[in-house]
This record gives structure tokens, sequence and C-alpha cells, in this order.
């Protein structure tokens, strides 16, 4: 979905589709606007709220949560996801290729203490510390015990330690870079609350609203990517047993950066994820996704673009992908005299839509991409309006943005 401020995209597109879903859903927005709503309609404590920044009030009838990447680490296999999420956000906002050695290296000293920590049943405050300390003693003790000299994490880990000092030292450090993310005290404070039981989440039509102001975008992108991946795999894990998800993904760029988003929404379709992700206009995504972001209007089957787009290149894009089409052409011919003497027929080749019809829209319609590449009028529902919408959301509270900050 592409669309500029108050263009529509939380009241006629997010809020219509999780009232709408029969999935468990993940809606991500930097306003508690959806939250609020969303807790009016459904009172029976299955809507739950992730607050990495620790700064957004809890509406009536909502339950927190919170992430750790210690309890994804609990499990070897979950650990490397779990490491894997760090890895990857830390390259992308690094994107130099000369980074990405360092950050794999990195990786495979991180795996194996998250995952001694999480069996020694440490804070991720703690484990932070090691890190910092230059320390895994402890932690490779453990894990040797644990699971003899044989297993990947024991030998991965002594591997990474017998290096050559230089590179050793350049490890930790990069190391001490995966961990910014999970280090703050919002970070901390969300690993303490109580974590997302994901059989219960999946096994039902719930919500999870995640809410991260802008502003704090830089300390809260590594735990939401963490989540949102950590919930992405259990789905996939018990999709066989009917689990289905919902990805609602507003404010994409700025909330929920997934370095892994074109894999989730290629291969999710199958194993039970829907995305559906909100952007201002594809420049957006080229800042966060590079060049793999020209390939989004592919990527997605569907795309939904509302009035108001100002970035060229997107309105080009869309303006091509509409095509030309044959129209009829009527000529009258005329008699010396000027009289009307008879009609003759031509056909004509014409732009489906001009850039500008693109940016400008129509009042009421969205335009819609279909899997075909076909574009359609659609006409918004939007929620504060609509029939059918309405009564479940009347008893919604205005909002309080809490200004404390941890
Ligand atoms: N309860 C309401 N009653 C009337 N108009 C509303 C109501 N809620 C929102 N609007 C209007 O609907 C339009 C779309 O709002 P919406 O919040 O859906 O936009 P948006 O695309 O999500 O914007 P943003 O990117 O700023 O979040 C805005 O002009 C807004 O003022
Ligand atoms: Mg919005």
């Amino acid at each position: 979905m592409l669309g500029p401020s108050r263009s529509g995209k939380t009241t006629s597109l997010i809020i219509p589709n999780l009232l709408m879903t029969t999935r468990s859903s993940i809606t991500t927005s930097t306003k508690d606007d959806v939250v609020r709503a969303m807790s009016g309609a459904r009172r029976d404590g299955s809507t739950l709220l992730f607050d990495p920044s620790g700064t957004v009030d809890t509406p009536p009838g909502v339950r927190r949560v919170g992430y750790s990447p210690l309890r994804q680490a609990s499990t070897w296999d979950g650990a490397v996801l779990a490491t894997r999420s760090l890895v990857d956000v830390a390259r992308r906002q690094h994107l130099d290729a000369g980074e990405s050695h360092w950050n794999e290296r990195a990786g495979a000293l991180v795996a194996p203490l998250l995952h001694g920590a999480a069996l020694g049943g440490e804070t991720l405050g703690r484990v932070a510390g090691r890190v910092d300390a230059r320390d895994a003693t402890d932690l490779l003790n453990t894990l040797a015990i644990r699971y003899g000299e044989a297993h990947p994490s024991v030998a991965l880990l002594r591997g990474v330690l017998a290096t050559e000092e230089r590179e050793r030292s350049s490890i930790w450090s990069t190391a001490s870079g995966l961990f910014a993310g999970v280090r703050t005290d919002a970070a901390r404070a969300a690993a303490r609350e109580a974590p997302l039981d994901l059989d219960e989440f999946l096994s039902g039509p719930h919500q999870l609203h995640v809410v991260s102001p802008s502003r704090y975008q830089a300390v809260t992108v590594p735990m939401v990517v963490g989540m949102i991946d950590e919930v992405v795999h259990a789905t996939y894990d018990r999709h066989h047993d009917g689990a289905r998800l919902l990805l609602a993904l507003d404010e994409l760029a700025n909330v929920a950066p997934l370095p892994r988003l074109a894999s989730i929404v290629s291969e999710g379709g199958g194993q039970g994820v829907l995305t559906l992700a909100c952007l201002q206009d594809l420049s957006q995504a080229r800042s966060r996704w590079g060049h793999h972001a020209d390939g989004f209007l592919s990527l997605f089957p569907t795309t939904v673009v509302l009035p108001g787009i100002a970035d060229r290149a997107t309105l080009e894009m869309i303006h091509q992908l509409a095509g030309r089409t044959m129209v009829p052409a009527h000529q009258v011919q005329h008699s010396r005299r000027g009289r009307a003497q008879g009609y003759s027929q031509s056909w004509i080749e014409r732009d489906v839509m001009s850039v500008g019809d693109v940016a400008q829209g129509r009042d009421g319609y969205a335009l819609g991409l279909t899997d075909h590449k076909e574009l359609r009028w659609i006409e918004l529902t939007p929620s504060y309006a609509d029939e059918r919408f309405r009564p479940h959301l009347e008893c919604v509270q205005p909002s309080r943005a809490r200004s404390r900050e941890r």
C-alpha cells in the first residue's frame, strides 16, 4: 500500500483489515491510534501491546507483552535465528559491503553466547555486559558441559576464540555493536515484560500492536525486527496445524524495516503469513532496502495506491505499469464549404493513465494494481464512516500520548 500522510492508510485499510481478518495479526505503527481503536473493538483480552520505546500508555483492556532474543535463543536453532536478525539489522544500517564480513563473524560469536546465556537463565543486560567485557569463558563452559565438544555451538565459539588476536578484537567490537539495540533501558524493560505466548497467540485471532514513535527508531528497530521474525518463524512451524498470521505493517520503513521482507512476502504466502505493507512511496523503500525496492511492485501480488503521492519515480512506475490502450477516434469529414459530410473512425494509442491521474487519484477511491498488473479504481471504506466498521469502534478513547522517556 502506497500513500502519503492522511491519505487513508490507517482508517481505510489497516483498521478494516484488522476488523475483518480471522488470522492473528501483528500491526506496526508510530502512533497509538490503531491500538486505541482496536481496544474499543475487542475487550476479550486478545489485544496485546508491544512498546519497545517504553513511552506508550496501555489502553484499557489491552495487555502488554515483551520480547527478548534470549527466549528464542533457548534452543540452538532459535539462537541462530535471533542472531541472524541482529546481524541483518546491523548490516542494513551500514549498507557497506566491507562491514558484512565482520557482522558474519560477530554473529558466529554471538549465537553461542546468546544460547549459553539462555541456558544459564541470564538476563539480556548480563549478556551485553559479557560482550563488552569480552568474556566468553563461563558461557563456553555452560555449552560444553551441556552438549560436549562436538556440538556446533561449542565448535563455533572455540573457533572464533582461537582466531588471531587482531581479528578476534575486531569480532568482539562488532559483536558489541550488534548489541547496541538491545542494551538500551527500554529494550531491557521490554525484555522483562511477560513474553508473548506464541502457541496461544497463534491459536486464535489475537492482535499484537507494535507501537514505536519515529524518534525512537534507532533503538527499537532490532527489538521490533527480532520479535516479528520470531512470530513469523513460529507461524511457519505451526502452519500445518492451522496457524495463520497477518502482518499489517503501517509505517513499515520506520518501525519495522524487516531486512528479510522480500522472503517473508514471497515464501510466507505458502506458509500462513500474509503481508500488508504500507509505505509513503517507493523512495522511502529505496532508502531502506536499496535496489531491492525497485522490485516491490512485482514482489507484492497486489498494490493499492492512495491519492497524493509526490515521488516522481513512484508515479512513473505506476503510470508505466498501467500501460497504453487503443481508443476510438472519430473524425468528421467536411466538404469544401465546411459542411459535415460524414464520419470516419480510426484507433489511436493512448496512456491508460497519466502521471497526473495517478498522483491526483479520485476522491474516495484508491487505485488497485491487480496480480495481473491491471489497474482498477477501488472504493475506499473508511472505518469511521462505513457502517460495517463504525459500530465496532464507537467506544474509542481519545489518544493520550505519554511524554515520559526512560
Ligand atoms: N474519526 C474520523 N472522522 C473523520 N475523519 C477522520 C477520522 N479519522 C481520520 N479521519 C481523516 O481521514 C483521513 C485519513 O486518515 P488516516 O489516519 O487513515 O491517514 P493515514 O494515511 O493513516 O495518515 P498517517 O500517515 O498520518 O498515519 C485524514 O484526513 C483524517 O483527518
Ligand atoms: Mg496512519
